[in-house]
Parts: C-alpha cells; sequence; structure tokens
C-alpha cells in the first residue's frame, strides 16, 4: 500500500486541518502564530477578527486569508530573534521536520505563551521508519518530529499534552504553561538517538494518543 494510502487507513476520520478548524471556531483566538505556512491552507483558518502571525522562510500563499495577517518570509530562527511583540493564544508548529528544530521552536515558541496558551504541533504521530527519517527520502514524510512528545512528556509533568489521531500523521496538543520553561537538555539528547523502533509497538502510550473524535478532545481544550 502506498504511504499515503497507509496513512489515511491507519488514522482514519477527520482531517487535522478539520480538526483545526474546530479549534479555531472553540477558542475564537485574538492571536495565532503559525511556524511553516506553505501555500496557507492552515494559515486560513485563524478566523476574521483575530490577529495571525505567519512565518516561512519559502511561503507560497493561495489560501484567502480571513483573519489579520503578517507574514514573516524568514526560518522561525530569525523570527524568534527578532520578534518583540505580545505573546500568542494559540501556536502551531509545522515547519521544518527535524527533532532538533522542533525541540528549538517549542522552546522558542514557550517564551511566547501566557498560562492560557496552547502549542500545537504537527506530524507527531510516525508511519514508518522509512517515513520518519530525519531527512526527507519519501513523498509521504513526517520527519522525526514525534521524539519531542515523550521528551515533553518526561521533563515538563506541569504541561497538558495529549495527540489527536487525526490522519494523516496526528496533532500534539499542549497547555497548562506558565510555571517552567524549556526542556531537560538530558531528556533532549537520550531522545535524539531514538528510532522508529522504539516508538513502533507503544505508539498510544509514548504518544499519548487519544481518540479522532471531537467529543474526546474538545473538552481537553479548556
Ligand atoms: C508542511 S509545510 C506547512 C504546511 C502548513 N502548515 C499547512 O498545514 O498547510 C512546512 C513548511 O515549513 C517551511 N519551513 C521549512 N523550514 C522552516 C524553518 N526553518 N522555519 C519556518 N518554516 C520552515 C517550509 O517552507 C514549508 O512551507
Amino acid at each position: 500500500m502506498e504511504d499515503w494510502a497507509r496513512a489515511l487507513f491507519e488514522l482514519p476520520g477527520e482531517t487535522y486541518l478539520s480538526v483545526l478548524a474546530k479549534i479555531h471556531e472553540a477558542l475564537r483566538l485574538k492571536s495565532y502564530l503559525e511556524i511553516g505556512v506553505q501555500n496557507g491552507a492552515s494559515l486560513a483558518l485563524a478566523l476574521e477578527g483575530s490577529y495571525a502571525v505567519g512565518v516561512d522562510p519559502d511561503p507560497k500563499i493561495t489560501a484567502p486569508l480571513k483573519a489579520w495577517t503578517q507574514l514573516y518570509k524568514m526560518t522561525s530562527h530569525a523570527f524568534f530573534e527578532t520578534y518583540s511583540g505580545p505573546p500568542f493564544d494559540l501556536i502551531f508548529i509545522d515547519g521544518l521536520h527535524r527533532y532538533e528544530a522542533v525541540v528549538e521552536d517549542f522552546c522558542n515558541a514557550e517564551k511566547l505563551c501566557t498560562a492560557n496558551s496552547i502549542i500545537m504541533l504537527h506530524d507527531t504521530i510516525p508511519l514508518s521508519a522509512e517515513t520518519s527519517t530525519p531527512v526527507c527520502q519519501t513523498s509521504f514524510w513526517t520527519g522525526d518530529v514525534w521524539k519531542i512528545v515523550p521528551a515533553i512528556i518526561r521533563s515538563r509533568p506541569d504541561l497538558t499534552l495529549f495527540t489527536i489521531a487525526c490522519p494523516p500523521s496526528g496533532l500534539t496538543i499542549i497547555k497548562g504553561f506558565g510555571s517552567k520553561k524549556g526542556l531537560s537538555a538530558s531528556v533532549v539528547r537520550e531522545f535524539q538517538n531514538k528510532g522508529y523502533a522504539w516508538v513502533a509497538g507503544q505508539k498510544k502510550a509514548a504518544l499519548k494518543i487519544i481518540e479522532n473524535h471531537s467529543s474526546q478532545w474538545l473538552p481537553e481544550l479548556f
């Protein structure tokens, strides 16, 4: 079976875009930050009346944007180094799909969170060893983003985290910010060398996966 078909077979139901649309609708955010916007499919879900910031070194926006949006044509690293504006209610990290990059994005994003902010990570349920390599080798590719989930669970028991089993590759929600910042360097190092074999037989527990039904995850947002 093709990787794409297998991903949709393993994670049935509403896509991550449909889940994101429901999250925007439920939270009615004032401000939204998106790292990695590509053609704007997810950025376009930010609603009219909210302030959205999109960051991508190579954006190709074709989707009609509803929110009042500012686009930063740069890497997330450059953005976080220079941004000095207010914090965000919701931050979606979907940029460079490498563990080290996502760790950096997450730690920087946390600095722009209030106690009520939510961070979402895309591509956190890996499908196979071949499609979750740190360097892209396949047309369907999640990278090794998933490793940040057990790293957060291990080093940040103060945070609430769960992963919605939405196709094609999951969406992790993290909230409860405010007390502590960053991730433990030793835990981040520990997961650096983990491969797909480590997570393959224990995805549900290791990634805190919950069913892809809004009745399951929607109440957990509040
Ligand atoms: C998977 S796409 C984003 C898809 C989009 N969020 C959506 O759901 O429609 C990943 C994007 O991340 C961007 N990207 C790659 N490296 C990046 C970096 N260092 N910082 C920010 N964005 C990056 C790529 O240019 C690409 O457009």
